[in-house]
């Protein structure tokens, strides 16, 4: 009773129809039809057992962490650091302490980007990014090249969304300080080659930050093969909490940033002489902690990992191929990013139709897609788009809902025309 435990069975075979029975939401209908959830990219929908997870801690062990030494704090501080092992093993770090907890992917960036900044970067060093980046992966970027005097330098893509490798090697020099790069493009689906773009950084000593915040619903991460410095991704992607997230770094790397924000519990001592900051991972998680963010969090990796991540991605890959098809059966309809690598989410516009009226005329049919730029706007001026139509697949959907969403683009098309 006292103790969480992530209860997840195990499936035995991939059966979309009775891994949906685990998210409540699914069985909801939305203008009277039944809801077809195609905004995973967006946020993931949650299943019974982090949500059982949730109720049960705060009904049982609800109480604040590391500070207490009566039981409730024991036991949920007990829980918390738990939940920091799940992260630690499911992206395979070295260390417990290379896990900080944070709100979320862009946070863990803005975290590194000012931290690692004021400790090591001087005026003309230069930062690598791709034109692909969400606007998250850009900004925290821009707002300290204004303020420390540095380079912001774009990997420009091709016309089938992917980076140009050549171009990315030509901006590499001795004066690039880091590089940071999206894993999977939130607005395209393509899957960046992170490992040739660490090998690469390496060679001329940058430190390399992934933003891992669409890959790791869908591929297996393993921080130490692929020898990253810095590896972000949020709760709320992933079926846990919104408002959790993980900024992973490597031990040393993080020792010897300074703190980025002050507070309680990111301490060892305080005077008004003198302060000295705590160790990691706490030298980074100032005031009280997202605790229940973290334990759902948690017992979401565990539902994936019973799951199983390849089968994840094969039946998601299966998704992915048939609505592509499908969407080739429509002549008016552009795919935007074909990616040779592509994760399950397709961008398109359609000839004369506004993505805000797909999106808007979708969802009266019970089928919530994302419309507009995506927080990518550098993708849209790429393309010459105002926007898109998104559909992002998870492992819950299927392809009966696919060919509703086909008829129903087709019906819309009817209509405009
Ligand atoms: N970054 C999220 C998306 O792509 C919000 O929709």
């Amino acid at each position: 009773m006292d103790k969480l435990e992530f209860r997840v069975e195990k499936k035995k075979t991939f059966d979309v129809y009775n891994i949906r029975k685990d998210f409540p939401i699914l069985s909801r209908t939305v203008h009277n039809k039944p809801l077809i959830y195609f905004d995973n990219a967006a946020t993931t929908q949650k299943p019974k057992q982090v949500i059982e997870t949730i109720t049960h801690f705060y009904s049982h062990l609800n109480s604040n962490i590391h500070r207490g030494v009566h039981y409730l704090s024991q036991a949920s501080t007990t829980e918390f650091e738990c939940a920091r092992r799940i992260v630690k093993s499911f992206i395979n770090a070295k260390f417990e302490d290379e896990i900080i907890f944070t709100r979320g992917a862009t946070e863990s960036i803005n975290l590194v980007a000012k931290s690692f900044a004021s400790s090591f970067l001087r005026e003309g060093d230069e930062i690598v990014i791709s034109y692909m980046e969400h606007h998250s992966n850009i900004v925290p970027w821009y707002m300290i090249s204004e303020q420390f005097g540095l380079k912001l330098k774009v990997v420009p893509i091709n016309e089938n969304g992917e980076i140009i490798f050549e171009e990315y090697e030509k901006l590499l020099s001795e004066r690039t300080k880091l590089v940071a790069f999206v894993h999977i493009s939130n607005s395209l689906g393509t899957i960046n080659p992170i490992k040739e773009i660490i090998d690469k950084a390496k060679q001329y000593g940058a430190v390399v930050l992934i933003d891992g915040a669409q890959s790791v619903p869908h591929l297996p991460i393993d921080v130490q093969e692929l020898d990253c410095d810095f590896f972000v991704f949020s709760g709320h992607k992933i079926y846990g909490p919104t408002g959790i997230g993980i900024l992973y770094g490597k031990k040393h790397l993080l020792e010897s940033m300074p703190p980025y924000q002050g507070g309680g519990d990111m301490i060892l001592s305080v005077s008004f002489d003198k302060i000295v900051y705590n160790s990691l991972p706490h030298k980074f998680e100032a005031g009280t902690q997202h605790i229940e963010g973290a334990i759902g969090l948690a017992s979401a990796i565990r539902y994936v990992q019973n799951l199983g991540l390849d089968n994840i991605l094969n039946y998601e890959l299966e998704l992915l191929d048939y609505c592509t098809e499908r969407m080739q059966e429509i002549p008016q309809l552009k795919i935007i990013g074909n990616a040779k690598n592509k994760s399950c989410l397709i961008s398109f516009v359609i000839d004369n139709i506004h993505p805000h009226d797909i999106g808007t005329l979708l969802d009266l049919d019970g089928i919530a897609i994302r419309t507009g730029h995506h927080c990518t706007q550098p993708v849209m001026q790429f393309f010459k788009v105002p926007a898109t139509s998104r559909v992002s697949f998870a492992f819950y959907n299927t392809k009966e809902e696919i060919d509703i969403l086909i008829n129903s683009l087709k019906k819309i098309i009817k209509k405009f025309n």
